[in-house]
């Protein structure tokens, strides 16, 4: 495709927030959508909420607890259809970002802690996708962790942690998917931004990694589109308004950046476009269906089933001391706000626009229609209300059972921010130790996208977990409660005790650039299990209706390395799904390293009395690690442990196997070095928030913004999550996107005079 200079520059950066040009129709386009656990198509300029029908299916970290490939596969395939149907090329996820810590806000996007876990869904969330002739795009490329901050914070990282553990999931899946497009994320990696990192871009990424799809932009992430091309990045999302793309052609002129340079990011996204893109036309003759045309469609039912088994599939019964399954003739009381307005998923840029379906108080009444009712709290505000709590407790007055439906609100978590406290917001604790008092067998039926600290576990009964489970999560929830369908969820993440114990305890999310990830390789359970430290629930934990037994290890030595075979049987009496583990326990060298590791894992169905063999390949990554000063993977040779198991900490089967390798390897304790960045304290990369302290422009431009988000949602508070993602964008996002993404009601030479203030300010020590 011949294009003029002028067109290549142009065609880096996109139109509009969700568009490659086109240039009047002489080429295809790309149209790009969040994302991930479904399709937020929305027209120019709508609000985030805003966007098109959609199914809603459970969120990441819902689905990892499936352990389930095969659905996580199928789910891709029907968001891959949609999206065709939708005229969308472009679906942006999944993400496999690592959870650092339990209070990431963004959490519930994610997969697990564990690399292996997530790199393995990915794959089959892109293969599912991108067989339709749809793209995906893996994101957040890399290293984040946390939303405070997320377009300015740093993260200092050993390149042993970040190949093992930060880039693992990505170099999976790159590797086995060839996802369409990979999403540089907002933050910084070792002192260079995601955008402009050649080291992460070009050197991993694309020279050993082997990939050829697009670099993207995270929305707003790119400030510098010489650095970012010359980097390996392909295409700035969204549209930064020629800004950008004159200062590059700038920087043409002067010699900065090569013709050649812009090429190949030019014919990296015309390869894209050809494979994905669609004409003009087709997007003008796409009309969007109402949600009344959408829900009649036999397609949005035979996805709202697979939302329905995914979410099955997902829960996890935590704690079962003999109430659950319920029993027809249980009289129930339902307590809660979250029973009547069901979590389904978080706030933020994933949103999505999906029916309305039964909530839980809804399905439970089918069930038990003489049941009794109360709110209990409201779910929007964190103060408790006394009414309410006499209400709940006058409710259960004849119940034998109380269900009570709670975790954690829309006030706690969402895209933008962090949590600021592992507990579950004061007014379900305060009413909880009222409902205990009262004396009755209490089942917890939990909601949220993360872990938070259980208020009075060890006096529930049972506790059913249900994350964000999608558009059907009412609907599952009941179904396991009731024993319709049998709980076969696992968690994909350790549920720590205590804030305290958890690894990044004292340096995550604080308000420093510098995030210095000094607890290295131990995240998650590589940290409690290697430490000994008690949890909530350990990693791969997940109860049944029925029991399964482990018998008949095996493990032969291969060419490739080992063939682990064993037998599970059901030898309960229903019909179960088994969630066996293979970790590999590491002997202690002259390096670090976890005590064990996930290295495989399957699902699989089991009448009673049913037994079936299971055979897991281990090849040699399942004992590599990185050798940062020799820069490869070697195995360090000695005894390891095949270790099956029912989670992390329950080992059941286990073998003892010499595998040949490097013979005495020492690896020293890596060092963080934090780089300092030259030159004025104040660039275009500043925040409003911070430029605000040296610049009285500044100060008042924020004070109008948080105005005008007021009136922007009347009615919403600034808690809200859309209102709280959008304000935090606002205040904590670069200057550069954040006057961009104005509109030009910001115009960007006030940009400048802004910086130039503060500098003055700060240097004249004012
Ligand atoms: C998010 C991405 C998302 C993009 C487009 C960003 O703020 O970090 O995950 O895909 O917006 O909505």
């Amino acid at each position: 495709m011949n294009l003029s200079l002028d067109e290549k520059l142009s065609l880096v950066t996109g139109v509009g927030f969700w568009h490659t040009k086109s240039f009047g129709g002489k080429i295809k386009h790309l149209e790009l959508s969040d994302g991930p656990h479904g399709i937020r198509k929305q027209a120019e300029g709508a609000q985030n909420n805003d966007s098109e029908p959609a199914i809603c299916y459970p969120t990441a970290s819902a689905l990892a607890c499936t352990f389930d490939t095969g659905i996580v596969g199928r789910i891709g395939d029907e968001l891959g259809k949609e999206s065709k149907e939708k005229g969308v090329s472009i679906l942006l996820g999944p993400g496999v970002n690592m959870k650092r810590s339990p209070l990431c806000g963004r959490n519930f996007e994610y997969y697990s802690e564990d690399p292996y876990l997530a790199g393995r869904m990915a794959t089959s969330f892109i293969n599912g996708v991108q067989q339709n002739g749809v793209g995906t795009s893996l994101k957040h490329f890399a290293a984040n962790s946390q939303e405070t901050h997320r377009m300015r914070s740093d993260s200092v990282i050993d390149e042993r942690t970040l190949r093992e553990i930060y880039l693992k999931a990505f170099e999976m899946t790159v590797k086995a998917a060839k996802p369409a497009t990979v999403m540089a994320s907002y933050n910084l990696v070792n002192g260079t931004y995601s955008t402009e990192n050649k080291w992460m871009l070009t050197d991993v990424l694309r020279n050993e990694w082997g990939y050829e799809g697009i670099v993207v932009s995270d929305w707003g992430a790119c400030t510098n589109l010489t650095k970012a091309i010359k980097a390996g990045m392909d295409l700035e999302m969204p549209d930064s308004f020629e800004v950008h793309k004159n200062a590059l052609k700038k920087d043409l002129e002067e010699g900065n950046i090569t013709e050649e340079e812009i090429d190949k990011a030019v014919n990296r996204i015309l390869a894209a476009i050809e494979k994905y893109g669609l004409t003009d036309e087709e997007e003008a003759a796409y009309k969007a269906p109402t949600m009344e045309e959408f829900l009649a469609k036999e397609s949005t039912k035979r996805r709202h089933e697979l939302a329905y088994q995914a979410s099955v599939g997902a829960g996890v019964l935590l704690k079962n001391e003999g109430i659950l399954p319920l029993h027809p003739e249980d009289k129930i009381a339902v307590i809660g706000d979250l029973a009547v307005k069901t979590r389904i998923q978080g706030g933020g840029s994933s949103h999505i626009n999906s029916g309305a379906y039964p909530t839980v108080l809804d399905c439970l009444k089918t069930h038990y229609p003489n049941l009794t009712f109360a709110r209990g709290y409201d779910s929007m505000v964190l103060e408790l209300d006394e009414v309410m709590e006499e209400e709940a407790a006058a409710v259960t007055k004849d119940a034998e059972i109380i269900v009570y439906c709670g975790g954690l609100t829309d006030l706690a978590e969402g895209e933008g921010y962090d949590r600021d406290t592992f507990k579950m917001p004061e007014n379900q604790i305060h009413l909880i130790h009222k409902l205990m008092e009262l004396g009755k067998k209490i089942v917890f039926l939990s909601f949220g996208g993360a872990p938070f600290e259980m208020e009075c576990l060890e006096q529930f009964d049972s506790v059913l977990q249900m994350y964000l489970g999608g558009e059907a999560v009412a609907e599952a929830a009941v179904a396991l409660l009731t024993g319709l369908e049998n709980p076969s969820g696992h968690l994909a993440e350790t549920w720590p005790l205590y804030m305290k114990d958890t690894p990044a305890y004292s340096n995550f999310a604080s308000r420093e650039k510098h995030v210095l990830y000094n607890e290295g390789l131990f995240i998650g359970y590589r940290h409690y299990n290697s430490r000994k430290i008690p949890v909530q629930f350990p990693f791969g934990y997940g109860l049944s209706y029925t029991d399964f037994e482990y018998d008949n290890l095996h493990v032969e030595k291969t060419e490739e390395g080992f063939l682990v075979s064993f037998t599970v049987t059901n030898t309960g009496n229903r019909a179960g799904k088994a969630v066996p583990q293979l970790y590999v326990r590491n002997f202690k060298g002259d390096f670090e390293r976890a005590d064990v590791e996930l290295r495989d894992f399957t699902k699989i169905s089991l009448n009673p009395e049913e037994s079936k063999e299971v055979s897991f390949k281990l090849g040699p990554d399942a004992f590599q690690i990185y050798d940062v000063s020799e820069k490869k993977w070697v195995i360090p040779e000695g005894e390891y442990g095949i270790l099956i198991g029912r989670s992390v900490e329950e080992i059941v089967l286990s073998e003892n196997v010499y595998v040949e390798g490097v013979k005495d390897l020492s690896i020293p304790k890596p060092e963080l070095t934090v780089s300092e960045e030259a030159g004025e304290r104040f660039t275009i990369t500043s925040s409003y928030a911070e430029l605000s302290e040296y610049s009285e422009t500044a100060k008042k431009l924020l004070d109008q913004t948080v105005e005008m988000f007021i009136q922007m949602f009347p009615g919403r508070g600034l808690d809200d999550p859309e209102v709280h993602m959008m304000l935090e964008m606002f205040k904590d996002g670069t200057a550069d996107s954040t006057t961009l993404m104005s509109h030009g009601r910001i115009p960007y030479d006030t940009l400048y005079t802004i910086i130039d203030e503060a500098n003055r300010n700060y240097n004249s020590g004012k």
